[in-house]
Formats: structure tokens, C-alpha cells, sequence
């Protein structure tokens, strides 16, 4: 196994979990992505595991699954929006076809800024973006091989961009 065509990175709300069904249909292969496999072998939300336990532990539960899934996942892969957090995660993305997503901060408010389920943004979106984006614009931009940006584009053209762009 060679590892996943295509890894998809970017903040959350950005579209990687729509943009990487849409490329597994059009090349075939199948679509994976970490966030759904957490959820699925704790059995809870994503959004519980961070109440519950606390953000270091969702870490290591998404730098395990991140791990696993370059391993064993040949089609589209879509990380959860910290996973670039890790140094040793970066590591292992360097060996693959990373893209990232992006999107400007009134895009982001407006896709993610109402829905409370994304713990990271709960409390004040716009200004939590603002911070979340100036410390990992730096760590996506390190393991990406491109940065296609979303804005005014529909999922089909943002699935075409990645194509293009590797
Ligand atoms: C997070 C992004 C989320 C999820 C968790 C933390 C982040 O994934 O992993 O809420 O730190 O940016 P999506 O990017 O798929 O929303």
C-alpha cells in the first residue's frame, strides 16, 4: 500500500470532508477521514470528547488516528483541522500528497461561527479564528504541497483545483 492520493488539511468548516467525497467519487477510490474514525471508535462526538477529556487527550487520539489512516487508507484522506498541531504528525505528512484548504475569516464566521459543536470556536469566532489561523497558517503551509483557496468557488470547483494543483 502506497499510502492515500490525495490528504486534505485545513481549518475546520473549510470543506474537506465535502471536497474529499466529491474526489473519491470522481477517482474512484474510497474517502476517509479521521475525525469520523475517532468518533467512531470512542462512540461519542468529537465535541464530548473535548468536554469530557480534555483537548491533549482528543491530541493523541487524532495524532494515533492520523498515523493509522496514512498507513492503511489508499483513497482520499481528510484530517481534522488541528492535526497539523503535532511535529511527528508533520513529519509523516511530508512523505505524502498534502492539499490545503483555505478560506478568509468572514467565509469561516459564516460557515462555523454558529455551529457550537466545533468546541475550538464556541465563544467568540471571529477573533478565535483570527489566533487559530495566525499560529497554523505556518504549520499547514510546512506539510502542504498546495494551498487552493475556496472562497466564491463551489465544492466541484475546489475538487478540480486540488486536482490541478498536484
Ligand atoms: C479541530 C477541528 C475539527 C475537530 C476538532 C478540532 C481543530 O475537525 O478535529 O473539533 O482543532 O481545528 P474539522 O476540521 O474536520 O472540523
Amino acid at each position: 500500500m502506497t499510502g492515500p492520493k490525495v490528504v486534505l488539511v485545513g481549518p475546520m468548516g473549510v470543506g474537506k470532508t465535502t471536497v474529499g467525497e466529491l474526489l473519491s467519487e470522481r477517482l474512484g477510490v474510497s474517502f476517509r477521514d479521521t475525525d469520523a474514525d475517532i468518533v467512531a471508535a470512542q462512540g461519542r462526538e468529537i465535541s464530548d470528547i473535548f468536554v469530557d477529556e480534555g483537548e491533549a487527550y482528543f491530541r493523541a487520539l487524532e495524532k494515533a488516528a492520523v498515523a493509522a489512516a496514512l498507513t492503511e487508507h489508499d483513497g482520499i484522506l481528510a484530517l481534522g483541522g488541528g492535526a497539523v498541531l503535532d511535529e511527528s504528525t508533520r513529519a509523516l505528512l511530508a512523505e505524502h500528497p498534502v492539499v490545503c484548504l483555505s478560506m478568509d475569516v468572514e467565509e469561516a464566521v459564516q460557515r462555523t461561527g454558529l455551529n457550537q459543536a466545533r468546541p475550538l470556536l464556541a465563544v467568540n469566532p471571529r477573533k478565535q479564528w483570527r489566533e487559530l489561523m495566525e499560529s497554523r497558517r505556518p504549520l499547514y503551509a510546512e506539510v502542504a504541497r498546495a494551498v487552493v483557496p475556496t472562497d466564491g468557488r463551489t465544492p466541484d470547483e475546489v475538487a478540480q483545483a486540488v486536482l490541478d494543483a498536484l
